[in-house]
C-alpha cells in the first residue's frame, strides 16, 4: 500500500506530464497535475511479464492471441457483469484512435454526433476535424452535482442529421458515475432515434466507494446492439504509454465495417507490449486495483478537506470515479484567461483548464490526484499560497 507513497522521478521518459509541461505551458517550474495518467508505478507483476519479454529480445510482428481476448471478457464478466462473445472485440492502440475511427466508420460528411460538455475535449476535437458537426447537450450543475438534461437531448436526437452520441462513463471531467435510470434513459432515446452509442469507459475500474458503474450495453440487448463499448486497462493500471484498447462491438455487421474502416486506414491491433499489458494487467492486477482505489480515495478526502478549512473559495465537485477533480473557481470572479493565468503565475500548478472541456467549463480547473500524497500536499500548498498573496 504505501509503495503509492513513493515519490517516483518520472523525467527523462519522455513522459507527457514531467518532460513535455514547460513546452507545452510555455512556462518554466510548473508542478504538473494535469494529463490523465498516474505517478505510479505498475503492478509488480505486470512489471515482470513486460520485463520477461523484454529480455527475450525479439521484437517481430506481434497479434493478441484467444488468451487476450479471454482475458478481456473475463474482466468483463468479473468486475463489471457483462458477458460477451470473446469474438466481439476488436483491438485497437488507444481509446481516442478508435473513437475517431467508430466517427469516420458510421457517420458520413455534415453528419451531427451529440456530445455532453464538458467533456473530455478530444471528443469535440475528432467530431470537428473529420468534418462532421458536434451537437452539445450539456450537462447541468444542480446542488453540487452534474445532471443530463433529457429534455434537451430528446430534441436534439429527433434531428435526422443526428447519428452518434459519444457517452462518457465515469465522465471525464466531472466525475459522474451515471447511474442505471440515467442511461436508460439516455439509451431509450438513442435507439428510438436511431443514434449509435459510442460509450467511452475507459475509466470504468476508478469508482469510489458508494457508487456503482453500469456499462450501458448491459441494458437490454436492443441497447448492446445499438452500442460501441471502448475500454482498456490504461488508466486502471497506469500502462497508457503502451497504447492498447479493447473496442467491443455486438453487433456483426457494425464490427464487420468497423474492421474494414480500420484495415483500409492501415491501423492494426496494438503492439507486442501493448498486447502483454492487457493479458498482464487483467490477470494479476486486481490485488493492486484495491489498492489502489483506497489511496485515491484518500488523496480525495485529504484534497476535500484541505480545501474546506484553507480555501473555502473553492468548491469540490465530489466525483463519484477517475482521479480527477473538477473543482469550482467561479466564486473568484475571474475570467477564464485570468484564472489561468492565476493557476500557472501564482500558483505554479499545471492543471487542465476548464475551459478546453466546453463552454460549461470556464471558472473550473480538474486537477489530477493520482499522485503520492506528497505532491498533492505540495500542489495544494502551492495554491493556498497564490490565494494569500
Ligand atoms: C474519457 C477518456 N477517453 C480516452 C482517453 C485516452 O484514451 P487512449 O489513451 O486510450 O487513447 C482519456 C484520457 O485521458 C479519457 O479521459
Amino acid at each position: 500500500m504505501n509503495s503509492f507513497n513513493e515519490e517516483i522521478d518520472r523525467h527523462n521518459t519522455h513522459s507527457v506530464k514531467w518532460d513535455h509541461t514547460d513546452d507545452i505551458f510555455q512556462k518554466e517550474a510548473l508542478l504538473p497535475m494535469w494529463v490523465a495518467d498516474m505517478d505510479f508505478k505498475a503492478p509488480e507483476k505486470v512489471i515482470e511479464v513486460l520485463m520477461e519479454r523484454v529480455k527475450h529480445g525479439v521484437f517481430g510482428y506481434s497479434m493478441p492471441t484467444q488468451n487476450t481476448r479471454n482475458v478481456v471478457k473475463d474482466w468483463l464478466e468479473r468486475r463489471h457483469d457483462w458477458s460477451i462473445d470473446n469474438d466481439w472485440i476488436v483491438f485497437t492502440s488507444g481509446v481516442v484512435p478508435a473513437i475517431a475511427a467508430a466517427i469516420n466508420t458510421y457517420t458520413s460528411k455534415d453528419d451531427k454526433v451529440l456530445i455532453q460538455s464538458p467533456v473530455y475535449y478530444p471528443f469535440r476535437d475528432m467530431i470537428e476535424k473529420n468534418d462532421r458537426i458536434v451537437v452539445d447537450n450539456p450537462l447541468v450543475l444542480e446542488s453540487g452535482t452534474y445532471k443530463m438534461d433529457f429534455e434537451d437531448l430528446e430534441q436534439k436526437v429527433k434531428d435526422p442529421a443526428v447519428k452518434m452520441l459519444l457517452l462518457c462513463n465515469p465522465h471525464n471531467p466531472v466525475g459522474r458515475v451515471w447511474t442505471c435510470d440515467e442511461l436508460t434513459t439516455l439509451a431509450n432515446l438513442c435507439v428510438q432515434h436511431d443514434v449509435l452509442i459510442v460509450s467511452d469507459d475507459i475509466h470504468f475500474d476508478l469508482i469510489l466507494k458508494g457508487n456503482e458503474h453500469t456499462l450501458i450495453s448491459t441494458l437490454s440487448s436492443e441497447i448492446e446492439a445499438n452500442t460501441i463499448t471502448c475500454i482498456s486497462p490504461s488508466k486502471t493500471f497506469n500502462i497508457a504509454g503502451l497504447q492498447a484498447s479493447a473496442i467491443v462491438i455486438p453487433d456483426e455487421k457494425k464490427r464487420e465495417q468497423y474492421e474494414d474502416y480500420m484495415k483500409k486506414m492501415g491501423l492494426f491491433a496494438p503492439n507486442a507490449l501493448g498486447i502483454l499489458g492487457i493479458e498482464a494487467a487483467y490477470t494479476h492486477g486486481e490485488k493492486w486495483l484495491d489498492e489502489l482505489l483506497i489511496y485515491l480515495e484518500d488523496n480525495l478526502s485529504y484534497l476535500t478537506a484541505f480545501i474546506k478549512e484553507n480555501l473555502p473559495e473553492i468548491r469540490v465537485i465530489q466525483p463519484e470515479g477517475t482521479y480527477l477533480v473538477w473543482l469550482d473557481f467561479r466564486s473568484l470572479q475571474l475570467n477564464h484567461e485570468e484564472l489561468e493565468a492565476f493557476i500557472q503565475n501564482e500558483a505554479k500548478l499545471a492543471l487542465d483548464e476548464g475551459y478546453i472541456f466546453g463552454e460549461g467549463g470556464k471558472g473550473f480547473e480538474r486537477i489530477n490526484i493520482a499522485c503520492p500524497r506528497s505532491t498533492l500536499e505540495k500542489g495544494l500548498k502551492q495554491l493556498e499560497n497564490a490565494f494569500r498573496k
